[in-house]
């Protein structure tokens, strides 16, 4: 057990923020396979403070039987500031806020938001100390380690985020220049946690449960970040959580069980976002529950291409079905 502020986390798995991705109903769906803690897609706190109808859905979330923060990005402690207070006005369930200093897209660092607050440590802590002076729930922050490679600062965010009164961190072990690519470099921050005094969380290329127990061995840190190795792969969370509740290894998931949570999932999305929506943004993400398995690459290439209605989604996952043998699943079914 580990502690955000006072807010106790079973768990050793973060459900990562991913924009585009970590909506309500993937929240949802993903907290069936367990994490103690999730954070919203980045919201940016001037498309809160100009009431932007879009920027508004980021913040609808229920309450679940885990912690939800939301993400704001922004670069003014005092926008940032109304913008947490917005938050609060519209929804009772927001756990904890959680400020985006990690996010590499021109777009948010060209205004001097997201990984570009790393070049100004001290305004990182301002951000945290404003935020802290209208709410008594936990401020978190998730940073990189640094610009580039010529200025790796994470330690001295760190101790300024520290010094402000930060309650956890979460750090990408990459640069902002690399992106999203390359061996993230955990070995970097070998025993890192012990040398703070706030909960880390550890983020970058966590596809399987071996990334998870390396990551968690070298850095100490308190629990795993899940994003892109959880997408289509929900069943790596109850690997990583009953790994560590007992040793054991569970086995990946079938081909069967992949094809019955991509259904799942894709009924979860068109409930939140209707079906035109909702299959759009969808065809990112269904083809990656058949990433690794054979047979699957022209039904990949469909999903991506064909997906339209929920009645779509079934005749492509009944097709999958049907090419590997697996029993008729959605004739006569309730799924
Ligand atoms: C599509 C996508 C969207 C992301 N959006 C956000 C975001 O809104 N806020 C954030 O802090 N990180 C965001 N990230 C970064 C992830 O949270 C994570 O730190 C990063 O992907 C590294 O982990 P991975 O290598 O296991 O995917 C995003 C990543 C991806 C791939």
């Amino acid at each position: 057990m580990w502690k955000i502020k006072d807010l106790e986390v079973n768990s050793k798995v973060v459900l990562a923020p991913m924009a585009g991705i970590t909506f309500a109903s993937y929240r949802k769906f993903m907290s069936e396979f367990g994490f103690g803690v999730c954070v919203t897609e980045m919201v940016s706190d001037m498309g809160l403070i100009y009431d932007n109808k879009e920027t508004n859905e980021y913040i609808k979330f229920d309450k679940g039987n885990y912690l939800t923060g939301v993400q704001l990005f922004g670069h003014d402690p005092e926008c940032l500031k109304k913008a947490a207070l917005i938050c609060l006005q519209k929804n009772d369930h927001i756990d904890f806020f959680d400020i985006n200093m990690g996010c590499p897209v021109p777009k948010v660092t060209d205004s001097g938001a997201g990984s570009s607050l790393m070049k100004n440590p001290k305004l990182c802590g301002d951000i945290i100390r404003a935020i802290k002076s209208v709410t008594d729930k936990p401020v978190t922050a998730k940073i990189r380690l640094g610009w580039n490679n010529e200025s790796i600062n994470y330690l001295e965010v760190i101790k300024e985020l520290e010094n402000a009164g930060v309650d956890m961190i979460a750090i990408h072990s990459r640069t902002r220049k690399e992106l999203y690519s390359g061996t993230p470099h955990h070995d970097l921050l070998k025993d890192l946690r012990k040398s703070m005094t706030v909960p880390l969380v550890i983020s970058g290329n966590i596809y399987t449960l071996d990334d998870a127990i390396n990551a968690l061995k070298i850095t100490k840190a308190d629990a795993v970040m899940v994003a892109r190795g959880g997408m289509g792969n929900p069943n790596l969370l109850r690997q990583i959580n009953q790994y560590f509740e007992d040793g054991t290894r569970l086995e990946d998931s079938s081909l069967k069980e992949q094809i019955e949570y991509c259904y799942k999932l894709g009924k979860m999305i068109v409930e939140e976002k209707g079906e035109f929506t909702g299959m759009r943004v969808y065809r990112t993400i269904a083809p990656k529950f058949f990433a690794g398995f054979a047979n699957t690459k022209k039904y990949r290439n469909r999903l991506v291409t064909e997906l339209e209605t929920l009645e779509s989604l079934k005749m492509i996952l009944n097709d999958i079905a049907e090419e590997n043998g697996i029993e008729f699943l959605f004739k006569n079914s309730k799924l």
